[in-house]
């Protein structure tokens, strides 16, 4: 956990499709309120839906250097008050299986999410919680910093 880092920069090297799908099943394996799973992930390999996934971001101008891009689309339906929580747990739990693997990727919060939504094709009762590029890093930063625990540690 300490190890991992934001990937912004990817090789050429195509992800294998068994490291997918054992990022995919880190996802499905996820805790979740009351079991709901309120979720489904879309794998985008087109390229060119890649590059329009790329425009949608706000801060996410290197998700078109990937070869693969996940989508996580919770279901508002299925859990209305925890969808959210459910499936950021997802994408950390895909994150770090990557990383695991060697695979980097950034969560993709900032992007526009009616757009994106439109070219993935999601129904209006679904949220597009983040999409995660993947890809084999190109450079890992070093670390960003973090709080220190007396800072935000307390005991009562
Ligand atoms: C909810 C959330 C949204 C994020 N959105 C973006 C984003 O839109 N673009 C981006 O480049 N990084 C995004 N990040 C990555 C953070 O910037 C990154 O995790 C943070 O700076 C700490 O760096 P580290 O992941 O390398 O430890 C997001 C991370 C989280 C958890």
């Amino acid at each position: 956990m300490k190890e991992r880092r934001s990937i912004r920069a990817f090789t050429q090297e195509p992800v294998p499709d068994d490291a997918i799908q054992m990022i995919l099943e880190a996802g499905r394996w996820c805790q979740s309120a009351s079991n709901k799973q309120p979720w489904r992930f879309i794998v985008v390999k087109d390229a060119e839906l890649i590059k329009k996934l790329c425009k949608a971001a706000t801060y996410g101008n290197f998700i078109d250097k990937a070869s693969v891009v996940i989508a996580i689309v919770a279901n508002k339906k299925t859990a209305p008050k925890w969808y959210i929580y459910d499936t950021s747990m997802v994408s950390h739990q895909m994150c770090l299986m990557a990383w695991a693997l060697g695979i980097g990727t950034c969560w993709i919060g900032a992007m526009d999410r009616d757009k994106a939504g439109t070219l993935l094709g999601l129904s209006s009762h679904e949220f597009l919680t983040t999409i995660l590029p993947l890809g084999y890093p190109a450079s890992i930063p070093p670390p960003t910093s973090r709080k220190k625990l007396d800072e935000i540690i307390s005991y009562k």
